[in-house]
């Protein structure tokens, strides 16, 4: 069932908006290689559409962290469930997450990644609600603010439904 849901960001819209994004990367990396960390699993759709229109070479890995339970109101605490493969030790390295709301998840998996000593580090989030924020955290590269409303689609999920959806749109309860 995908009548219920209300489209807020197109799929044309978003291909556009990481394009743009993509030759921002680019410039910003030139010379460089980018060791891209998806955070699974909102940010698949984003990592896969971002990466291959990066002109720079990346690796990529892959890390799961959760805050959430079924619910749509962040727990606050930050587990880890999938670490990375290999160590970032002087890599320039990308994180790119899916949503960026309180702020939680990606101030701690900073906190985190910091410690093993990449050269560098920045983070991408295709989606901001700003007006969430809990923590004070640095997104490099954002794909578009949006107001505070639960969104799913392009990776993001509701209760593990909707990430299929090619656009970002609203459930209509
Ligand atoms: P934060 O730690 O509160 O910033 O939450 C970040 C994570 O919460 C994201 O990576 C998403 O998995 C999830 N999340 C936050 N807002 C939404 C939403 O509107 N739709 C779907 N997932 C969300
Ligand atoms: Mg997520």
């Amino acid at each position: 069932m995908k009548e219920n849901i209300r489209v807020m960001i197109s799929e044309e819209t978003i291909e556009q908006r990481i394009c743009e994004i993509a030759k921002e990367i680019s410039a910003d990396y030139a010379g460089k290689e980018l060791y891209v960390i998806c955070i699974l699993k909102g940010s698949v759709f984003y990592t896969c559409d971002l990466v291959k229109r990066l002109t720079v070479p990346t690796r990529m890995d892959f890390m799961k962290a959760s805050s959430y339970g079924a619910g749509t109101v962040s727990s606050g605490t930050v587990t880890i469930q999938k670490d990375l493969e290999e160590s970032i030790e002087n890599k320039d390295v990308l994180i790119v997450e899916d949503i960026i709301d309180t702020g939680n998840t990606l101030a701690k998996l900073l906190d985190l990644l910091k410690e093993r000593k990449p050269a560098s580090i920045r983070t991408t989030a295709l989606l901001d609600k700003p007006a969430r924020r809990e923590v004070d955290v640095t997104v490099d590269y954002v794909g578009f603010e949006i107001e505070d409303r639960f969104v799913v689609g392009y990776g993001l999920d509701y209760d593990q439904r909707y990430r299929d959806l090619p656009y970002i749109g609203e459930v209509q309860l």
